[in-house]
């Protein structure tokens, strides 16, 4: 239904800005900047911010900015205008990846409104969960909010293939734990408690001693031996929850981008219904792993994102750069 939008195609733009900052970016490095040129937004990969060792393709940076994207576009939807979106518009100018700029003037249905009002409420969980379970038809309609993307998220049920999904996830984890390239960039990206810096993870937002779950599945570690992190909120979580992993049937950038339009979706999605996610994604900045994971679990689809969704009661930090500093 067509209506006169509810803020002007100006304020449209600026809420999308506002709000792409809290996609999800991996170690929080926020690898975007945006241009507003009239009633125009371009979103460009922020190369500098790119992990050197651990994503030297740029496949997690294309992610984190899909995620972006999505949430831009979801902003200009909840503005009242359907955005207009130009994928990788320009192939002399590589990291000019999105054009978004609101079109039509469109009500925003009850599914909008239903993502929207995640998107500076989603947490990034990096612990077990409690034991409460996250409904079947959740899950599903999960799966659609992928595939809406380009994306397919797969629940992973079979109690055999969660072993094996964990057990690779530990595995990339002690390798990078030994490499010390890897646990450099790890270490960069980590913030200390009670630093002022606006990226990286901050110690709040994840567990000193997190209990572990059954099967283990790794978390990264971003205190690197300084014992660092929040009291554990949820003693008692030690649940999996449900294992899923996000494929595409390519692995080009646009693909990469569509991979992060789709998990943002489901995250948004998610939180909607009281339902976080925690990722354990060292196993797919390993190509050998991957390529075996590829082959063995997915069906010949490109893994892109490892998770864990479920229920929990631990709040967690959060931040971000300001606008100011994101305007290129
Ligand atoms: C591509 C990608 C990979 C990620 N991998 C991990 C991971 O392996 N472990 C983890 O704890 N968080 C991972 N994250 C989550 C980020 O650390 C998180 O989004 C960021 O710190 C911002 O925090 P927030 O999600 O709570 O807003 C990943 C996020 C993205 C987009």
């Amino acid at each position: 239904m067509n209506r006169p939008a509810s803020r002007s195609p100006k304020a449209a733009v600026e809420a999308a800005v506002e709000a792409a900052r809290w996609a999800p970016s991996v170690h929080n490095t926020q690898p975007w900047t945006f241009a507003v040129t009239g009633e125009e937004i371009s979103l460009r990969a922020d190369t500098e911010r790119k992990l050197r060792v651990s994503d030297a393709e740029g496949r997690e940076m294309l992610i984190s900015c899909g995620a972006a994207l999505f949430t831009m576009r979801t902003a200009v939807r909840r503005a009242g205008y359907e955005p207009v979106v130009r994928v990788m518009p320009d192939p002399d100018r590589p990291a000019l990846l999105a054009v978004v700029k609101p079109g039509a003037a469109v009500e925003p249905d009850e599914g909008v409104s239903l993502l929207a009002a995640e998107i500076e409420r989603r947490r990034t969980h990096r612990a077990g969960f409690t034991g409460l379970p996250v409904p079947e038809r959740l899950v599903e309609a999960l799966v659609k909010s992928a595939q809406a993307e380009g994306g397919r998220l797969t629940p992973v049920a079979a109690p055999d293939a969660v072993a094996v999904l964990a057990a690779l996830t530990r595995a990339a984890q002690a390798v990078q734990a030994q490499d010390r390239r890897f646990s450099l960039e790890v270490i960069r990206w980590a913030r200390p408690p009670g630093s002022k810096r606006a990226d990286g993870v901050p110690a709040g937002a994840y567990p000193r001693e997190p209990a572990p779950t059954e099967p283990h599945f790794a978390q990264r570690d971003y205190s690197w031996r300084h014992g660092w992190g929040s009291g554990n909120g949820d003693p008692g979580a030690t649940s999996t929850g449900v294992v899923a992993v996000l494929t595409t049937p390519g692995d080009t950038r646009e693909d990469w981008l569509a991979a992060g339009q789709s998990l943002q979706r489901v995250l948004l999605h998610a939180s909607a219904y009281g339902v976080s996610a925690a990722f354990h994604t060292q196993v797919l900045e390993m190509s050998h792993l991957r390529e075996f994971l590829r082959e063995e679990l997915c069906s010949g689809e490109y893994p892109q994102m490892i998770m864990r969704l479920g229920i929990t009661f631990d709040d967690k930090d959060a931040v971000r750069r300001p606008v100011e500093d994101l305007l290129g």
